[in-house]
């Protein structure tokens, strides 16, 4: 190989890696349907790159000290790191039902971590970075968030409206008003690193007036990782979690193979009240560690409850992930939660909301239609497809739409238009069910016209295939089952055979199986 070759190969390499990330959650109470939607859209994105041969890192995971975790182990009479243990299996556990395949997990209570939260720390603090100084402020304890009197909303927390508490006391500080205009420019020059565009203009609007130095230790509780030189103090929780996207690729601990080869990261997505510490506070800290930023931070939207108020642990309104996969299946879980919302926006959950998509779009269109076409090739033609097929004109409608569907779905998942994507495989679906209503295979069947019905049954069958390729980052098992029905081998949802036509054999044989979504009555 030439030199140039070379080079080529490995830019080439180098360019198809895929860093993506959700928030670590607080393990201060089980996990509910807010959590899992970050990492089911994480997932999604991570099973959608893998299919396109990228080497993807998706990692998610814990962030276990702080001040509230602390409290809540006690209400619950255990010591925090008992307590952790146990939550952060059930985050696990839950990842495992909602079919979810991070490729890491992290907790912060990781010993990895740890040490490599201090080595940065004691970095900055070297460089100047952070210093000691004096804090007053107002501290909101569930949002781990100092305020100033002016940021407070009718003297409430202005993320949570909950009761903030006047704190005083011998703090470290990071410089973040020296980065200010490295923040400013970083917006101007990269104008997609936050994103949907209107949390960017949140960000804008928030540093407007400048940013202020913020307090990055605290004194009051030992919950944390301890300032390395000064063990009065506990290193801030956001400065702890934050660097967990680093940390968790081996930065600062030793083998960071893993941080050269992924950082910096593709995107992280977290939910839009936290969009401030990753698109602000996170950027200047790497900026301190002289380190690149991340590609993309995407704020999206909140489940809210029927009376539109946010679903939390704290107001007790919350849903519970693990009931819903056991009554609808972790498929149409995940369908449901990326399909009802657009991925930036609110939504109001309800199960009549979820029942609808789940009979309508799950059972009805594509259920029936995978049954109705293998059932009609099973009781026609005994479950195999025959080899002389009269195509017309007219078929290539269908044909066209679906070899194309590809390039439409590409563009919504590089933009994580979760929505839009389904909503074109969907009009595909229907376009295939509208088919079968148009070539009456029934009649074709009726009238001794073979050809022509296996012809109507395999163009079907062709695209219910390209279908499953393109849900299978949304839905897994669904996907699979398709294949499986098909007689194709798993190793068949592959990108690659999205956008060409004539890849199940023509005398292959099919099975109807067991329903896809059986409807559920009530
Ligand atoms: N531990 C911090 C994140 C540190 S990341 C370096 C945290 N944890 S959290 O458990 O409170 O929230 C984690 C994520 O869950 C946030 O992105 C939040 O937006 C998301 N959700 C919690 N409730 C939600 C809804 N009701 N709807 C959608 N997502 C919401 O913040």
């Amino acid at each position: 190989m030439t030199l140039l070759n070379r080079k080529l190969v490995e830019n080439l390499m180098q360019r198809r890696t895929f860093y993506v990330t959700t928030p670590i959650y607080y393990p201060s109470g089980n996990p509910h349907i807010g959590h899992a939607y970050c990492t089911v859209a994480a997932d999604v994105i991570s099973k959608y790159k893998k299919l396109r041969g990228f080497d993807v890192m998706f990692l998610t995971g814990t962030d276990e000290h702080g001040q509230k975790i602390e409290i809540v182990a006690k209400e619950n009479n255990m010591d925090p790191k008992t307590y952790v243990d146990l939550i952060s299996l059930r985050f696990k556990k839950l990842w495992r039902v909602l079919g979810i395949t991070n490729d890491r997990f992290i907790r912060t209570t990781n010993d990895f971590h740890k040490k490599a939260v201090q080595r940065i720390f004691i970095r900055l603090y070297e460089k100047g970075d952070i210093y000691k100084g004096l804090y007053k402020g107002w501290y909101c304890t569930p949002c781990e968030s100092f305020w100033t009197e002016n940021q407070l909303v009718s003297s409430k927390c202005p993320d949570c409206s909950r009761d903030v508490h006047w704190s005083e006391e011998e703090a470290y500080f990071f410089k973040l008003s020296k980065y200010l205009g490295d923040i400013l420019s970083l917006y101007d020059k990269n104008p997609n690193f936050v994103q949907p565009e209107s949390r960017k203009n949140e960000m804008k609007a928030f540093i407007e007036n400048g940013l202020q130095d913020i307090c990055v230790s605290r004194t009051n509780f030992s919950w944390g990782i301890n300032v390395p030189f000064d063990k009065n103090h506990v290193i801030y929780v956001w400065l702890d979690a934050l660097t967990n996207y680093i940390t968790a690729l081996g930065y600062a601990s030793g083998d960071d193979s893993d941080f050269k080869k992924f950082w910096p990261a593709s995107v992280h997505f977290v939910g839009k009240e936290i969009v401030r510490f990753h698109a602000i506070i996170w950027p200047a800290i790497l900026m301190a560690l002289d380190l690149p930023v991340p590609k993309c931070i995407h704020g999206h939207g909140w489940w809210l409850s029927d009376d539109s108020s946010k679903m939390s642990k704290s107001k007790g309104n919350t849903v519970d992930p693990f009931e819903l996969c056991s009554y609808y299946g972790s498929d149409a879980v995940r369908y449901f939660l990326l399909r009802e919302v657009p991925f930036g926006s609110d939504g109001v959950f309800s199960h009549e909301a979820l029942l609808k998509r789940f009979n309508s779009d799950l059972a009805n269109d594509l259920g029936n239609l995978l049954s109705r076409c293998l059932g009609m090739i099973e009781k026609y033609f005994s479950g195999t497809l025959l080899e002389d097929q009269e195509i017309l004109e007219s078929d290539y409608d269908l044909i066209n739409m679906a070899k194309s569907l590809y390039l439409k779905i590409e563009k919504d998942m590089d933009a994580f238009q979760f929505s839009s994507a389904l909503s074109k495989i969907w009009k595909l679906v229907s376009r295939c069910n509208k088919y079968i209503e148009e070539t009456k295979p029934w009649d074709l069947a009726k009238d001794g016209k073979n050809a022509r019905l296996s012809a109507v049954l395999y163009n079907v069958c062709e695209s219910l295939r390209i279908i499953s390729i393109s849900i299978f980052s949304f839905m897994p098992k669904s996907a699979l089952q398709i294949q499986d029905c098909l007689g194709l081998q798993k190793k068949s949802i592959d990108w690659k055979n999205i956008g060409i036509w004539g890849i199940l054999k023509k005398n292959s044989t099919v099975a109807k199986g067991e329903a896809l979504f059986p409807r559920i009555e009530f």
